[in-house]
């Protein structure tokens, strides 16, 4: 799939601000700092057309992007970011559990996890919060370009074997790197692959 056209449309701060139209949605979510505005950027082969920051917590609103004039990319605010509450479990931002729970238009979320780490609670938990969420996902290992290959895959599987008892059936498994461009052909066809369902 070519990306011909990628324009920035509208921030949305809640539920009721995302705009009525029947576009269809992929939607980037994961920790701060994973990388998701810069996947987005990667995939649309533009530098800054959404925000990145070294800090983490720099995505607030849910941005949309409208991509050849026929689908969106959604980035969302990062979880995990001084949001653990009392009884240690994650509390995920009203605005991602809205998007992600009302959404009628939303085809596919892809759940970004930092290849370099070894796995993360709070994105297993998150894992298991979206399995009730009945929409389709696919996890990206991003940062790519920070490891070897062979660690790469050591850390995917761990991590797929760390989350099999939160998933049901097996998520498709994607990885990236915004810094070469790698995994974007993998992630544009996955895309594709929804797109020509309907
Ligand atoms: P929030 O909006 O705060 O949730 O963060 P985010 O997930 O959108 O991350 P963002 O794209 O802003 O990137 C965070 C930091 O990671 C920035 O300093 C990026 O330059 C860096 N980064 C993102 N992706 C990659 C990557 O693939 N490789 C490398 N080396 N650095 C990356
Ligand atoms: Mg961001």
């Amino acid at each position: 799939m070519k990306i011909k056209s990628a324009t920035f449309q509208l921030s949305a701060a809640d539920i009721g601000a995302c705009p009525a139209w029947a576009w269809r949605e992929f939607a980037f979510v994961g920790r701060s700092n994973v990388g998701k505005s810069s996947l987005i950027n990667m995939l649309c082969g533009k530098a800054n057309l959404a925000k990145v920051s070294a800090l983490p917590g720099k995505t607030q609103l849910v941005n949309f992007f409208l991509m050849n004039e026929a689908w969106c990319l959604v980035d969302l605010p990062g979880y995990g970011f001084a949001q653990v509450t009392k009884d240690r479990k994650y509390d995920f931002s009203t605005l991602i559990k809205e998007y992600l729970e009302q959404r009628t238009n939303l085809a596919g979320v892809f759940v970004l996890i930092d290849s370099r780490l070894p796995p993360q609670r709070i994105d297993l938990d998150f894992l298991g919060w979206l399995e009730g969420c009945r929409v389709p996902f696919a996890l990206v290992f991003t940062k790519a370009d920070k490891l070897k290959p062979a660690k790469l895959q050591a850390n995917i599987e761990l991590f797929q074997e760390a989350a099999g008892p939160w998933l049901g059936a097996a998520p498709e498994l994607l990885f990236s790197s915004s810094k070469t461009g790698a995994g974007r052909i993998g992630i544009l066809k996955s895309i594709d692959r929804v797109l020509l369902l309907a």
